[in-house]
């Protein structure tokens, strides 16, 4: 048996992306710290400029809390200092995010002004600059700030939104011109920066535990938070590709952009899984791929009770019987291009019994991991997984966030079908 280690590797530079975040002067700049908190969930690595007049809405406190980083403004701009600010924030990003953007940032910048620190800061980044505009329908239609688009556009600028609906100001109940919401800003944020690698592919991530019902109201279950999962097919849909999330019960926000299949049982998330794995023989096309994170029940109640069953004063005697192996069954069926990847938490001999169930499910690898771990159990942000070969290759990928892990199982599936 082959063990690599890619313990010192870095395969994922999500976390350590820096990115400009502008906040300009429209009602949107009350929403500036939802977008940065998102994104500093997301990793990125941020600075902060606040224009003058977007203090008016939002307080610095607010940005600073938000960010966990210093805000700069005009007033900072010229405070003394050896270097020019514009020009050592303009060395900072990968990206410019300008969120709240107004007719007069966007005209401003178009014309080259530099007279704060936001548009000079705009006039010397070497970046690509992302434009999230909020105003009024009028604003934003007229001919002025539809030629400015198209001058920034000319220039590799992009933009997002706005939107059709309800908005911040009096006089306009609705119209086009509504700031994209939060997750949305940090999804495109996410699309931009990420090498679309995996467009044109379909991946169905399971995560999260089932419940198996005894009555109406007593399940049986498992502790999985479904961060996992939700890790792979966050990544999967940043990199470009079309997921089908199927989880079971948890406390987690789905990723943007992923289809999200809420189920409870082992048999309902059968269900969800065959329905798409296979190609439907009408022109539609089956997965290319199936990450299954999903802690599974082996077993489920013989009879569920209808009612609530009361309690007796004798011992209880529960009849059950085994749930299918849903990615067995896959493993069976799969396609030449078909990637399976199987997840293994054991508590021992994990090499073992991870190299057995991939021989048994006809997996392409599977990832091993003990929840036994210090610091590593159900819930935890980080995850230690060997990755274990049908070919008897082991890769021990160490510690690592669980985002990270996911771009390396995406990673190791993409080697697959390119080979
Ligand atoms: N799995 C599945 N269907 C099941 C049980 C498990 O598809 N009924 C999947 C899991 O999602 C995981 C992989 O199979 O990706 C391995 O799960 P695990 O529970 O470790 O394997 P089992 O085959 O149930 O083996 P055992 O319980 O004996 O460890």
């Amino acid at each position: 048996m082959f063990i690599s280690n890619y313990r010192a590797m870095n395969h994922s530079t999500l976390h350590v992306t820096p990115i400009l975040v502008i906040v300009a002067a429209s009602v949107a700049a009350v929403k500036a710290p939802f977008v940065l908190r998102r994104l500093r969930e997301a990793g990125y690595a941020l600075q902060v400029i606040a224009s003058e007049r977007a203090l008016h809405f939002v307080t610095p406190l607010a940005l600073t809390t938000a960010a966990e980083a210093q805000i700069h403004t005009d007033q900072s701009w010229f405070e003394p200092q050896a270097g020019a600010k514009h020009l050592e924030l303009s060395h900072f990003p990968k990206m410019v995010l300008v969120v709240g953007a107004t007719a007069d940032l966007m005209a401003k910048a178009a014309l080259g002004l530099a007279d704060d620190l936001a548009c000079a800061t705009l006039l010397s980044v070497r970046c690509p600059v992302l434009w999230v505009p909020a105003m009024n329908p009028h604003m934003w239609l007229h001919p002025a700030t539809q030629s400015h688009k198209t001058t920034l556009e000319g220039w590799g600028q992009r933009f997002l939104g706005p939107l059709e609906g309800k908005l911040g100001t009096q006089g306009e109940a609705s119209g086009l011109g509504r700031m994209v919401e939060p997750e949305g800003i940090v999804e495109a944020v996410n699309r931009l920066l990420t090498v679309q690698d995996l467009a044109g592919k379909k991946i169905i991530v399971t995560a999260g535990p089932t419940r198996e019902y005894l009555d109406p109201v007593r399940f049986i279950s498992n502790p999985s938070s479904g961060k996992m999962g939700f890790a792979v097919a966050q990544r999967a849909a940043s990199r470009g590709a079309v997921v089908s999330l199927i989880s079971g019960p948890v406390h987690l926000a789905p990723p943007e952009g992923v289809e999200y299949v809420q189920i409870n049982s082992a048999l309902e998330m059968k269900a969800a899984v065959d329905l798409r794995f296979d190609s439907l023989g009408d022109g539609v096309d089956g997965v290319d791929g199936v990450v299954m994170t999903a802690a599974i029940a082996d077993y489920r109640a013989k009879d569920q009770a209808s009612e609530k069953q009361a309690k007796v004063a004798e011992n209880v005697t529960l009849e059950l019987v085994p749930n299918p192996d849903i990615l067995k069954g896959l493993g069976a069926r799969k396609a030449s291009h078909q990637v399976l990847v199987g997840f293994a938490m054991e508590t021992h001999a994990g090499l073992e019994r991870a190299s057995l169930k991939v021989q048994r499910k006809n997996l392409d690898f599977i990832c091993l991991n003990y929840p036994t771990q210090a610091g590593l159990g159900f819930g935890s942000d980080d995850n230690d997984v060997t990755c274990v070969w049908a070919d008897s290759r082991v890769e021990e990928w160490g510690r690592r966030s669980k985002l990270e892990v996911a771009d390396l199982i995406l990673d190791r599936m993409l080697e697959v079908w390119q080979a």
